[in-house]
């Protein structure tokens, strides 16, 4: 099995784009856990632990295919934000973006008829409606919260994001 050459630099471009999700969320992560929002810190970190699955799940299914990925630097971080609505907005147009590229590399697995790479990539299809999902609704309890914070911190305390539950492959 060898993942097709039309695949080989999407599948570096969704590597550097999960690596980049994650350094992002931490970044995110540091800007709540500075202003003592320990909740939605966490919430980050934790996401930040998944993308860095998620790039591991690309490094190592181009492998298992016969193609050797190529380890990017990430893009441009941002550290400063104006409110927290502001960094959770900027997680979910994140996120959307990511949408768009896994969409496009099924889209290119289809047309390159590459099956185990379809196959592989519907894992992520499943997994970006989920975080979309979870990016908007914090979106909107931080609306909804106004000034007071607090309503969020307790709302993330009792909605975790799902476990990264599936291991590395
Ligand atoms: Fe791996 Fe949420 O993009």
């Amino acid at each position: 099995m060898t993942l097709r050459k039309k695949m080989i630099e999407p599948f570096n471009a969704q590597i550097k784009s999960e690596f980049t999700a994650s350094a992002q969320y931490i970044a995110i992560a540091a800007y709540f856990d500075d202003a003592s929002l320990k909740e939605l810190a966490n919430f980050f970190y934790r996401q930040a632990d998944e993308e860095h699955m998620h790039a591991m799940k690309f490094v190592h299914f181009m492998l298992e295919t016969g193609a050797k990925p190529t380890i990017p630097d990430t893009s441009k971080l941002r550290n400063e934000f104006s409110s927290p609505a502001d960094a959770v907005q900027f997680a979910l147009d994140q996120e959307n973006a990511v949408t768009d590229q896994i969409n496009n590399l099924v889209d290119l697995s289809i047309a390159e008829s590459d099956h185990a790479a379809n196959n592989f990539l519907q894992w992520f299809v499943t997994e970006q409606v989920e975080e979309v999902d979870t990016m908007t609704t914090l979106l909107q309890t931080i609306k909804l919260a106004g000034d007071n914070l607090l309503l969020v911190e307790d709302y993330v305390r009792r909605n975790p994001p799902h476990a990264a539950a599936q291991p590395v492959e």
